[in-house]
Formats: structure tokens, sequence, C-alpha cells
């Protein structure tokens, strides 16, 4: 009876954000007045609700998978899950938000299922599928390291930087993103998505950890050739470039899950702030930083006034199309991110009251899978448009960065210590 007063308050208080995110007549959005506003937004939701809620989703999805290694992806209104093998590029997100959910409660009862639906991905480490290795093995065994220091964690993380390394073209300056490398000889082109950035945070954490500069020097070339490559004029960016393999020319910048090959696909620009943002983080230069600043301020700038973005920033069917609340969650997580890191006051602000103002607006009845069948968090997302596959629904990566974002804005995020 309590748990239910409770959530019944939390959605009241989501409601009161409609003043601002429901009524796109209003003279000022919720995202204007976040953009005016000189003192930091605080959280506008019941705290202890939002936590018990997390505990009932988690242990229902829990209980439904067991101990087995089927990784949940979706969530059905029937009460089924979807789920995956280990070698999808989902795979790692579940065992993270299990880590996120330990950290969010400081509850042991959580270590069990994080350390199993981490150590499921052991063989990943060897993986020469896909080059999503990075965010398969970094928010699982990354996040397991960086929160208990199990030793026997650091080979695994080792290893996949090793074989994400060989994805590396050094004519081309980048990783491969997609296709087995047994196969690339026979790959017309060398394929590089703005997604990829995101593994980097594995290689800049071996190169630290195993004082192994190889890996360093790949991220920093990787991540300098995208911004060549993918980050436009404007700073939105491309979804894929295919390169020349021999000689690293440009062959042509196109798109695979947004809009059109020149739209702002929203998940892909969040992608970039948070892959930038992490180059910063760990060398300190400030071109990763500039980027991460110009790319994110033209994030804002396309936001909807209520903030959640649409699917893609360039979709013609706009107000009448899908949100995603992966990018959202993603964004929120980087702008807080960004906030940290900005030696700037004004900009520190704007980065955290956006940050804090996604949050918010994804923490309401809109977003939030209340619905006793649900075993998850976030609904609206849309995983991948073109093929009309996970079209407004729940994601598990929605959820993994929709926990980052709550544990950043409750400033109990552990940052790793390498
Ligand atoms: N390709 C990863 C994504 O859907 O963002």
């Amino acid at each position: 009876m309590k748990k239910t007063i409770r959530l019944l308050a939390l959605l009241a208080l989501g409601c009161c954000t409609c003043f601002f995110s429901c009524d796109e007549k209003q003279e000022m959005t919720y995202k204007d007045s976040l953009l005016n506003r000189t003192e930091k937004e605080q959280i506008n939701f019941d705290v202890d609700s939002l936590k018990d809620f997390i505990i009932h989703q988690y242990t229902k999805s829990l209980k439904y998978v067991g101990t087995g290694n089927k990784i949940p992806r979706n969530s059905y209104k029937d009460g089924t899950i979807r789920t995956v093998g280990i070698e999808s590029w989902v795979s790692g997100f579940y065992g993270g938000s299990l880590w996120y959910i330990y950290e969010l409660t400081g509850d042991n009862t959580w270590l069990e299922p994080a350390k199993h639906w981490t150590e499921i991905l052991e063989p990943i480490q060897h993986y020469e599928g896909i080059h999503d290795i990075g965010f398969m093995i970094y928010c699982s065994y990354g996040n397991g390291f960086r929160l208990t220091h199990n030793e026997s964690y650091l080979p695994v993380l080792r290893q996949t930087s090793e074989t994400l390394c060989k994805r590396f073209n050094p004519a081309v300056g980048t990783l491969l993103s997609w296709g087995n490398l047994a196969d690339t000889l026979t790959q017309e082109y060398h394929n590089t998505i703005i997604d990829n950035l995101m593994n980097l945070e594995l290689l800049m954490f071996s190169a630290d950890k195993f004082n192994a500069p190889r890996f360093s020097g790949i991220a920093r070339a990787h991540a300098d050739k995208t911004a060549e490559s993918h980050v436009r004029p404007d700073y939105s960016t491309f979804h894929v470039v295919e390169y020349d393999k021999m000689n690293g020319a440009i062959v042509k910048q196109k798109t695979h899950q947004g809009y059109e090959d020149s739209s702002d696909w929203a998940r892909g620009q969040t992608w970039a702030i948070y892959g930038y943002n992490l180059m910063y983080k760990y060398t300190r230069e400030s071109k990763y930083l500039d980027l991460a600043c110009h790319i994110a301020d033209r994030f804002i700038d396309r936001l909807p006034g209520d903030l959640v973005p649409y699917w893609d920033f360039d979709d013609p069917g706009i107000p009448d199309t899908y949100r995603d609340a992966s990018a959202g969650a993603i964004a929120s997580c980087a702008l807080f991110d960004l906030s940290k890191l900005i030696d700037n006051a004004d900009l520190e602000l704007k980065y955290h009251n956006i940050a804090i103002g996604l949050l918010n607006n994804l923490t309401t009845k809109e977003y939030l899978a209340t619905e006793e069948y649900y075993k998850c968090l976030l609904l609206h997302s849309v995983g991948h448009w073109n093929q009309k596959t996970e079209i407004d629904t729940n994601i598990n990566y929605a959820d993994y960065y929709y926990l980052e974002a709550l544990l950043k804005a409750l400033g109990i995020y552990h940052e790793s210590s390498i």
C-alpha cells in the first residue's frame, strides 16, 4: 500500500512537469525556463518512490530470466521478455544496469545477479564479430571493476581491448565497425559509425590500467579521424562513413538508422557528445572538450520544448512522430559529465539544467513503464526506424543510461579510480 501511494505521488509530481512539457502552446517551454535559469535545476520527483519502482521492475525481470544466459532486451505487454544471446550488441547493458542498481541501493543482494549477468559475457573478450565489444564488456565488466575492484575482471577488460584493436586499420585511422574480422578482405569498404566512439572508453581505461599506450594511441586516432569525417561543419554528425581501405579516403557519408543521410539522428548525436566527453576526461585535450560542447550546443538547440528528443531531429513528421527516450537518457548522462568537465560557469549551468530537465521529464508517467506487466523502466525509445524494429518501445540500453543519469544526478556515481 505504502509503495502504491509513493508511486502515485511520484506520478503526480511527474504530471506537474506537464505544465511545461505537455502544452507546447505555453509561452515559455520547460527548455526555455531551464536555459533562462540562474540557479541549478533540481530533481522534481520522489527519489525513494523511484528506487522502489526500479527494484520492483528488475526483481520481476530477474525472476523471469532466472540464472540462464539469455539476456533481456525488450519487455512486452503480455508479460514476456524478448531475450538475446551474449553476441548481441546490447548484451552488456543488463549486467550493467544491475551494477547501477547495486550502486543506487547499496544493497548487497544485487551483487550476485550483477556478477552473474556480467560473467556470462566472458567469451566476448575474444569475439571478432562486431565493434560493440567495447560497449558489451565495459558496461558489464567495467562497471563491475569500478564498483568492486575485482581483479579477476582485469584480464577480460585487457583481452577485449586487444580484440577490439584488431579492428584498427592504420591506413584509415579508425576501428572497423560492422563485419566479422574474418570477412574484412571481402568487404569493399572500411566502415565506421558514430556509435563506435563509445568503445573508446574501454581502450582509454585499459591504456591507463595496463600502461599500454597502444590502446590510447588507437583511441585518439579513431576519435580524431571521426571528428574529421563524421562531424559536419554545423556540429551534427553523419551516422556512417565508408572509407577506401587502402588510403583512408572518404567514399561515402551516410546514415543507417537515421531518417536520411544528411539528417540529425538523435541517438547518434548523443553517442558523439558522450564519446568526446570521455576522450577529454582521459586526455584533457581541449579539442575533445570543444567538440563535445559544440555538438551538445547544437543538440540542445534542436531539442523540443519538453526536452525528450524526437528520434531524428529532421523527421518531417515532427511533432507527429516518435520520441527516443534512450537518446534522452544518454544525453542526460553526457550533459552531467560535460557540466562537471567544463570550466565556464554559464555552460556548466546550461548543461546541468538540461541534464536534470531530461531526467525529470523521463521520470513521468509518460515514460516510466508503470503497468504491472512490464519488467523494465523506460518506454518510448526508437531502435531502428528504417528496419521498423523496436519503434516506440522499451530497450535495455535506455534503462541502462537512465540509471546512469539518475546516479549522476544524485551525485552517487563513483568515478572510476584507475
Ligand atoms: N547501433 C547502436 C544504436 O542503435 O545506437
